[in-house]
């Protein structure tokens, strides 16, 4: 299988498999995207009227449209994912708004949209050691777009869970050989997460003219460690886990659990978050 299908195919499987948790634990995400738009209006980005695409949409929540950046502006909102678990686990019933697809190869004609969205996403397409990373994806989101069309995004920052994936690495390597399906999968950091002028190189290549970008430290508190660790469970448990055979990624998971329990203490974990928001013009 090529590499690009293979972590297309974990991120996918992953997804399909948590969206039940997911709907519950994916508070860091919903706060990402608000404070997404919240950047998008600060920096006066001005939405022409027509379509909008929710690229990586998850479980499809349209409640953001109605803040002020769209008002008026938008005749209908198209949400695209990988995962067709994560599309069928949305509340709302509207036809023709969820089409199961994959963000670097977009179903749809050449400047279809006036404004595309993606929240928290395209770190999934960064995975440098194997020489991948989001420019097909950002090159098919410039072409669906319309002249003076806007893309707005989200990616996490490089730093992000670096607590929980330092512990999640230092355990993997005790675990004893036979547990491993494929070692060339074991990452430092399965997020993929990127440096802020990665992000803008790949935007640039696609054709972007950047409009603003910044890179943000958003440490997130939680209660109960546990709390967190469903948190990471819910948006990547296989991503963590694709270098396990089957058969051993609940025993991993438990040790990294514990082990990062037992290093952070049970209670009041402040995760440490960095998260890239930008917008780019097709000028
Ligand atoms: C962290 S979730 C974010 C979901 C949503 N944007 C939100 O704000 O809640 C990442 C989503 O990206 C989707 N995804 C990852 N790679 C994708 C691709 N190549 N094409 C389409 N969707 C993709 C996943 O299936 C998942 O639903």
């Amino acid at each position: 299988m090529a590499k690009d299908t293979y972590l297309k195919f974990i991120v996918q499987s992953t997804y399909n498999k948590q969206a039940g948790l997911y709907r519950k634990y994916s508070e860091l995400q919903k706060v990402n995207l608000q404070n997404l738009i919240s950047h998008a209006e600060k920096w006066n980005t001005k939405v022409i009227p027509g379509l909008l695409l929710d690229a990586g949409c998850g479980i499809p929540d349209k409640s953001f449209l109605k803040r002020k950046i769209f008002s008026n502006l938008i005749s209908g909102y198209v949400g695209i994912d990988l995962s067709f678990n994560m599309l069928s686990a949305s509340v709302s019933n509207e036809p023709g708004t969820r089409v199961n697809a994959d963000l670097e190869a977009i179903p749809f004609k050449p400047e279809s949209f006036s404004v595309v969205i993606s929240n928290s996403v395209l770190h999934w397409l960064n995975f440098p050691e194997q020489n991948l990373n989001p420019l097909t994806g950002c090159k098919e989101i410039f072409n669906v777009l319309k002249q003076n069309g806007a893309f707005i995004l989200s990616v996490s920052g490089i730093g992000t869970a670096q607590r929980f994936q330092k512990v999640f690495y230092e355990v993997s390597k005790t675990v004893p050989d036979s547990f491993f399906e494929n070692r060339s999968l074991l990452r430092r950091d399965p997020i993929g997460s990127m440096e802020l002028h990665e992000l803008i190189k790949v935007l640039k290549l696609a054709g972007f003219t950047i409009s603003h970008a910044l890179m943000e430290y958003e440490p997130v508190f939680f209660e109960k460690t546990n709390d967190y660790i469903s948190h990471v469970k819910a948006y990547g448990e296989d991503i963590y886990l694709s270098a396990f055979k089957k058969q051993h990624r609940d025993t991993v998971w438990k040790m990294v659990s514990e082990q990062f329990e037992y290093t952070v203490g049970k209670h009041n974990y402040e995760h440490d978050q960095f998260m890239i928001y930008a917008v780019a013009l097709k000028t």
